[in-house]
């Protein structure tokens, strides 16, 4: 144990028979170092009192969406923000539910939305309702959103039946707590990432440049560093934070990420080119403002190809792991096999941009992993899940 030391970890606590065991957890998770913050649904302060969650993690229970008193303190959008992780214990049908559609019409579903960090969820409920369909489909919906779902336990239930249903022991939920900060995958490993879009200059004030966010980069920068690695982001313009002890490295065209590049990967176990590089740029940036005398004839503009940065990192390194990213709009794995081989790299994680619900701009991607040894579909997921999916897979690379 030990890594739950200083984390800060809220509880949030919906209205099921089980909160009752809610109060031993947050008294464990004291007892491990962790700063404890506890938000209650009117419902679970049927079940026990806020009171009690207060004198046990040392903090006023977070009870309110838009209380005056409780956003002048710790408002929602700061309570989302300082969570290390959130875990939902006990996570009722109908928070499920509510969590599935999206809801913000309380603290508890607002702090979902709004947080960065995992969200676990320990349901608890009587084994008909786990059962139904219903509670399953919208279980698919949130596990494939990247929440975490802890069991439920099967067992003899408070209302006589017998069945999944029962909310794991607070000890097996302090273990699924603990076992996010497991880190050090990448301990002592340098990682290098390229993200974003580049900008290729046609005068001092226009420029060719494509619609990449840079969303996936970073939640790749932030999951790699999470696992311990010494992360240098090489990012294009983009308008995302910075994740904390990630190095950034500001360029605007192909040209300047190639020189980042190369310089970032001296030493460097991983390259991961998540950058959607403009393949083409002016052949001549003009020096001056380019005027519309000749509008009548239009404008050419001679375009050259740009370096291929990805494939120039895996020739000059080849002691690095290379891993690519394939944005196709047809023959996803067929285009992405070619790239592993074209390329001289170790993975391609390919995905569809003909969808307008992923990829370039969008919250969720769903990408298939393509290596050597085979192809690997992911589900949907938020980019923050799928970086940190993304992670545990490249460590498992081999070595070459
Ligand atoms: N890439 C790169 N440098 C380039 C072009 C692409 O490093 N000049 C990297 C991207 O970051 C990505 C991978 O190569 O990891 C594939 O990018 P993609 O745009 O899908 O493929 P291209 O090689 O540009 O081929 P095409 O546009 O013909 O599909």
């Amino acid at each position: 144990m030990g890594r739950l030391f200083n984390k800060h970890i809220i509880v949030a606590i919906s209205g099921g028979i089980a909160a009752y065991k809610s109060a031993e957890l947050v008294r464990l998770l004291k007892k491990s170092g962790a700063q404890v913050q506890v938000v209650m649904t009117s419902g679970a302060t049927e079940f026990i009192t806020p009171l009690t969650l207060q004198a046990l993690s040392g903090n006023a229970v977070h009870q309110h969406l838009l209380n005056p008193e409780a956003e002048a303190g710790m408002g929602h959008i700061q309570l989302a923000r300082w969570a290390d992780a959130l875990l939902i214990a006990p996570t009722t049908a109908n928070v499920m539910a509510r969590l599935a559609q999206g809801q913000a019409d309380d603290l508890l579903t607002t702090l979902c939305l709004a947080t960065q960090a995992p969200v676990l969820l320990a349901p608890a409920m009587n084994q008909a309702m786990w059962t139904d369909s219903a509670t399953q489909a919208n279980l698919q919906i949130l596990a494939q959103r990247g929440y975490q779902v802890c069991g439920p336990a099967e067992g003899e239930q408070a209302c006589g039946d017998v069945g999944a249903g029962r909310m794991l022991e607070p000890s097996q939920l302090l273990h699924a707590l603990d076992k996010q900060f497991e880190q050090g995958l990448l301990n002592g490993k340098k990682v290098v990432i390229t993200a974003g879009p580049t900008r290729e200059a046609i005068d001092p004030v226009r420029y060719i440049s494509n619609h990449s966010s840079g969303k996936m980069g970073y939640a790749l920068a932030a999951a790699a560093r999470d696992q311990g690695a010494q992360v240098i982001l090489i990012s294009g313009p983009t308008h995302i934070a910075v994740p904390t002890d990630v190095t950034l490295v500001a360029v605007e065209s192909a040209q300047q990420m190639l020189a980042a590049s190369l310089e970032a990967c001296l030493g460097a176990d991983y390259f991961i080119a998540s950058a959607a590089v403009s393949d083409y740029r002016p052949a001549q940036a003009a020096e001056q403002k380019l005027k519309k005398y000749n509008a009548d004839h239009g404008l050419n503009i001679a375009l050259i190809q740009n370096p291929d940065i990805l494939a120039t990192m895996a020739q000059t390194f080849p002691n690095t792991t290379h891993i690519g990213f394939a944005a196709e709009t047809q023959q996803l794995i067929t285009h992405a096999q070619t790239k592993l081989k074209a390329k001289a790299v170790q993975m391609i994680i390919a995905n569809d941009v003909s969808d307008p619900s992923i990829g370039f701009n969008s919250d969720d991607n769903r990408v298939s992993l393509v290596t050597a040894d085979g192809v690997d579909e992911l589900p949907l997921l938020s980019k923050p899940a799928l970086a940190r999916r993304l992670i545990d897979a490249i460590c498992k690379l081999s070595p070459h």
